[in-house]
């Protein structure tokens, strides 16, 4: 893959807190426009490595975002590359609307000064119009009306909580977005609503790395994959070839392979390879 051709690339990326080392020289690339998944057990690093390639925590190695090296920035400078990110458990300040968690996203992209705004009024009356619209066209991306804006997140229910929290992460303009078990307090009907609308974003030319335990919806999403196993890659390829390989099967459900066969839309009987 060419510098051009890379969406997120990761080389020898290791992270360690204090004795324990939880992510351990792992590469990866994802092409730009490709939805890549990320699996493996509790505690194999999945969160680790997203919030290493964010800069929420520190790491050896290379990352790079559209072919240019993030590694060296602070977790600011990486969100203003490109880099957006959504949480495994969203936990809103008890006060915050909807409309205020996506202003909260705006600010990544383009954070305005005061005395910009009290100069040019028009100009922040139009961002602000515009911003607006934008968060409506997100929300309605996953079948959430305007209604939804003024209330409390709070009051949100999981499921719609995390779809909320993509669109606050969508509102940066992300040319890469990271989503960690988007699906989990979701139902079938907002899954499907998922599925459709990081199609749709892909298609648009946004890369995306997903963190998901939910195999079915990483079969039918994917175009690629990594498994980790206790900080490490066990196995890389598309979702078909991972799942054929006995190692990874091994590595990703311990003894039981049952539930990853149980899991697949296709299932396939695993192969020495
Ligand atoms: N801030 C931290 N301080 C110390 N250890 C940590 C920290 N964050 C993660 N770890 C450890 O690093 C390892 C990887 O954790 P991580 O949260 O990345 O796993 P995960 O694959 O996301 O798991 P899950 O599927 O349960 O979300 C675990 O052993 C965890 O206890
Ligand atoms: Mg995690």
């Amino acid at each position: 893959m060419s510098a051009g051709e890379i969406g997120l690339e990761l080389r020898d990326v290791s992270v360690q807190f204090g004795g324990i080392h939880a992510v351990q020289g792992v590469d990866f690339s994802v092409a730009p426009s490709r939805v890549h998944g990320l699996v493996g057990p509790n505690g194999s690093g999945k969160t680790t490595i997203l919030n290493a390639i964010c800069g929420f925590v520190g790491s050896d190695g290379e990352i790079e975002v559209g072919g240019a090296r993030i590694d060296g920035m602070g977790s600011y400078g990486r969100m203003r590359r490109g880099l957006g990110r959504t949480f495994q458990n969203p936990r809103p300040a008890r006060e915050l609307t909807v409309r205020d968690l996506l202003r909260i996203g705006e600010h990544d992209r383009k954070a305005q000064p005061w005395w910009q705004v009290a100069l040019t009024p028009r100009a922040a009356d139009r961002a602000l119009r515009e911003s607006n619209e934008r968060a409506s066209r997100l929300l309605a991306m996953v079948d959430i009306g305007p209604g939804l804006l003024e209330q409390q997140l709070v009051n949100l229910p999981a499921g719609v909580l995390k779809m909320v929290d993509i669109a606050r992460a969508l509102m940066g303009a992300p040319r890469v977005l990271l989503l960690d078990e988007p699906t989990s307090g979701m139902n079938d009907v907002e899954i499907d609503l998922l599925h459709a609308a990081l199609r749709e974003l892909s298609g648009d030319s946004l890369t995306i790395l997903l963190v998901e335990h939910n195999l079915r919806f990483m079969f039918d999403i994917c175009d690629s994959m990594t498994v980790l196993a206790t900080g490490r890659v066990v196995g890389h390829g598309t979702p078909t070839e991972v799942f054929q390989r006995e190692e990874v099967i091994h590595a990703y459900m311990g003894s039981s392979t049952a539930s990853v066969h149980e899991s697949r839309p296709h299932p396939v009987e695993p192969s020495a390879g």
